[in-house]
C-alpha cells in the first residue's frame, strides 16, 4: 500500500513540473519512427485473398457445420451381410455429435444394381434392400433430427442405370421415354458395321457411345455402359428429376450433393472432336464438348427454385470436378456451392504440384477464396473416389491435413475415417472392385482403397460388422486398425480422433465463422495463416515438409503464443516464442495469440 502511494505521488510531481509532455512527445516521435522501420524493413505480407467477411449473425446452417461424408456401404454394416447400411449410420448417430459435426452427406442408398456402387440408379425414389428400407431412411431423419444433425443426400442426375425402367422404355422407344437418353444412329458401314458419331471417350475409358442392339443406334455414357446419360434438353427428363428432388424433400432431407454435375450436357454438334487422349477429370480442355456446358446452369437454377419452395434453408453443393474459376462463380449464381477439390490432387512432386507441398496448398487456398461478394468458400480433402490422405500425403501428415481442413475459411468436407488417420486398404492382388479398375483394366485406377471399412474398435472386422462374416472390402487389408479405430483413439489423449473433435469446437468459435485470414504465409515448407478476430486470434502452423523447420515469424506482429491444440500432444499450453521455433515434419500447432 505504502509502495502505491508512493508511486503515485512521484508520477505526478513529475508531470506538475511541465517536463510530462515534452516526454510524451518525444515517445510518439519515436513511436512512429519504429512503426516507419520496421515496415521498411518487414514488409506487410501482401496476400490477394478478398478481405470480405460475412457477418456472422446472417450465417445459415450449412455454413456453420462441418460436412461428414458417409460411404453407406462402408460406414457400418448392422445385419452382418458384410455391406454397410442405413440402421448401421442410425447406430452411429451419436458419433457425429461426439466430433461435433452437424451434417452428414449420404453417399447413394438408391435401388441400383451396383455396377458402380450406386451412382448407377435404377430407381430414385427407393432404398436399396441392400442398405435396408423406406421405413429405415425416414428413422433415419427423424432421429438425425432430433440430434440436430442434418442429412444431406447424394442426387445422381446425370445418368440412371441401363435397368432403370425409363432406360428400359427409351430403348423400346416407348413414347414418354423415347428421348430421355442421348441416343444417335451413328454411322453404318456398307459392310454393316456400327460406327460411333464420334471419337468421344468415357470418364471411365473406352468410348462414351454403345451400341444398343433394342433400338438400333447408339446411346451416350459419360461414364460406364451401364450408365446412360439423361438428356436435360427434353423438359420431360427435367420434369421427373425436379420430382425426384420433391420426393426427398418432402422426406424431409436438408440438402442435396449433386454427382457429376459438369457432364450434364454434350454439345449439340456431334461432329466435334476432343483432344484425343486419356481422360483426365482435371483437365477441362479433355472434355471440351462433353463438361461445362452453358445450359447446366438453367438446371441448376431450376433445382434451387425447387429447393426454395420448402421450408428453412436446404443445401445443394455440386460436384464439379475439373472446373474452372468462372464456371464456379457461375454454379454460386444459380445457387448451388460448387466443391473445391483443388486441394485434392496436390501430392508431393505430383503433375499438380511442381512446388512445395505447402506452396501449393497456399496458391489453392488462396484460389478457394477469390470468390465474388458472399460467396461462400469450402474445402474439401478427400472423397470415395480419391486415396485417402494418409496414403496420398503420408500418415505423419494426416493431423496437420484434418488442422488445415478444419481451421480455413469457410464450410469442411471430411471424408469417414479421415478423423482417424485412417489409412486405406491395401488390396494389392485381390481382383478390384471398383469398376473404373476393371473398365480401363488398371488397378491403380481403382477406389477401393479408400471405400475400405470404416475402423470402430479393435475387435474383428474393426467393428464394421459383427461376427465374423466378410466385410466386402477386407479390414485385414488394413493392420493398424487395432490401434486407428474410434474406440482406441477415444481413450488416447492426443490422438488424431480427439485432435479432431477438439478442431471442431474450435471452429465454433466466432472467429472462424468469417472468411477472412491473414497472413497466409510460407516458411520452408511451413504454412501459416492466422485466423480470428480482435483479441481471439490464433496462428496455424502446419510442417509439410519432409524435414524439421526452425522458424521466425514476429513479423505479423505477436512475439509469443500459446499452443492450445498440437500434433504433438505434449506441446499443448506450451508458450511459443514466435522468434524461434521449431516444427518436426508433419508437426502443425494451432497457437493463441
Ligand atoms: C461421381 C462419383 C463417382 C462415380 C461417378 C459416376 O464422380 O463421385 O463415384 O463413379 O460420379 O457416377
Amino acid at each position: 500500500m505504502g509502495l502505491e502511494e508512493g508511486s503515485t505521488k512521484k508520477h505526478t510531481g513529475f508531470c506538475e513540473s511541465g517536463k510530462c509532455s515534452v516526454v510524451i512527445f518525444v515517445l510518439v516521435a519515436i513511436g512512429i519512427a519504429v512503426v516507419a522501420c520496421v515496415t521498411f524493413l518487414f514488409p506487410a505480407v501482401r496476400t490477394t485473398v478478398p478481405p470480405t467477411e460475412t457477418p456472422t449473425t446472417t450465417l445459415t446452417w450449412w455454413q456453420t457445420t462441418i460436412i461428414y461424408q458417409v460411404y453407406p456401404r462402408s460406414f457400418r454394416d448392422s445385419n452382418g451381410d458384410g455391406v454397410g447400411d442405413l440402421k448401421g449410420v442410425i447406430e452411429k448417430l451419436s458419433y457425429f455429435n461426439d466430433l461435433g459435426v452437424g451434417a452428414v452427406w449420404l453417399s447413394p442408398f438408391f435401388t441400383s444394381p451396383m455396377r458402380d456402387f450406386g451412382y448407377d440408379v435404377s430407381n430414385y425414389t427407393e432404398v436399396d434392400k441392400i442398405f435396408g428400407n423406406m421405413a429405415d431412411f425416414d428413422e433415419l431423419i427423424r432421429t438425425a433430427h432430433e440430434k440436430d444433425i442434418k442429412i444431406i443426400i447424394d442426387f445422381v442426375p446425370n445418368h440412371t442405370s441401363n435397368e432403370s425402367t425409363w432406360f428400359k422404355d427409351s430403348r423400346n422407344s416407348m413414347d414418354q421415354y423415347k428421348d430421355f437418353y442421348i441416343w444417335n444412329a451413328g454411322k453404318t458401314l456398307p459392310n454393316g458395321t456400327h460406327v460411333a458419331p464420334n471419337k468421344w471417350i468415357s470418364v471411365f475409358e473406352g468410348s462414351s457411345w454403345t451400341w444398343d442392339d433394342v433400338r438400333k443406334e447408339y446411346y451416350y455414357h459419360a461414364f460406364l455402359d451401364s450408365q446412360p446419360d439423361l438428356n436435360y434438353r427434353n423438359p420431360a427428363v427435367r420434369a421427373a428429376m425436379k420430382d425426384v428432388l420433391r420426393f426427398w424433400l418432402n422426406k424431409g432431407v436438408d440438402g442435396f450433393r449433386i454427382d457429376a454435375i459438369p457432364h450434364l450436357f454434350e454439345h449439340v454438334d456431334l461432329s466435334l472432336e476432343e483432344r484425343p487422349g486419356m481422360s483426365d477429370a482435371f483437365d477441362p480442355d479433355r472434355y471440351k464438348y462433353t463438361k461445362n456446358q452453358p445450359e447446366i446452369f438453367d438446371v441448376v437454377r431450376e433445382w434451387r427454385e425447387v429447393l426454395n419452395q420448402y421450408e428453412g434453408e436446404r443445401f445443394l453443393v455440386a460436384e464439379t470436378v475439373g472446373i474452372p474459376q468462372e464456371e464456379r462463380q457461375k454454379y454460386y449464381e444459380a445457387g448451388s456451392v460448387p466443391f473445391f477439390f483443388d486441394l485434392i490432387p496436390v501430392a508431393r512432386g505430383s503433375r499438380g504440384c511442381p512446388n512445395t507441398l505447402a506452396q501449393c496448398y497456399l496458391t489453392r487456398i488462396i484460389d478457394g477464396m477469390n470468390l465474388k461478394g458472399a460467396q461462400w468458400p469450402n474445402f474439401v480433402i478427400g472423397n470415395h473416389d480419391n486415396r485417402r490422405i494418409a496414403d496420398r500425403i503420408g500418415q505423419e501428415y494426416a493431423d496437420a491435413m484434418n488442422m488445415m481442413l478444419l481451421t480455413l475459411p469457410g464450410t469442411p468436407t471430411s471424408y469417414y475415417g479421415e478423423e482417424l488417420g485412417m489409412r486405406g486398404g491395401n488390396y494389392t492382388g485381390f481382383q478390384p472392385k471398383d469398376p473404373f479398375a476393371i473398365t480401363s483394366n488398371n488397378p491403380n485406377n481403382s477406389r477401393d482403397s479408400e471405400r475400405n471399412p470404416m475402423q470402430w474398435s479393435n475387435t474383428v472386422n474393426a467393428g464394421f460388422m459383427d461376427g465374423t462374416g466378410e466385410p466386402w472390402l477386407k479390414i485385414t487389408a488394413n493392420t493398424e486398425y487395432p490401434r486407428v479405430n474410434v474406440e482406441e483413439e477415444g481413450k488416447v489423449n492426443g490422438s488424431s480422433l480427439q485432435l479432431y473433435k477438439e478442431l471442431a469446437q474450435l471452429r465454433a468459435r466466432p472467429g472462424f465463422r468469417s472468411t477472412h485470414i491473414e497472413h497466409p504465409e510460407i516458411f520452408g515448407e511451413v504454412l501459416t495463416y492466422i485466423r480470428g478476430v480482435d483479441v481471439d486470434k490464433y496462428l496455424v502452423a502446419l510442417n509439410l515438409g519432409l524435414v524439421g523447420f526452425r522458424l521466425d515469424i514476429t513479423q505479423i506482429g505477436y512475439s509469443q503464443g500459446t499452443v492450445v491444440f498440437a500434433t504433438n500432444f505434449s506441446r499443448k499450453n506450451t508458450i511459443i516464442q514466435l522468434a524461434s521455433f521449431h516444427l518436426q515434419r508433419g508437426e502443425g500447432l494451432v497457437i493463441k495469440l
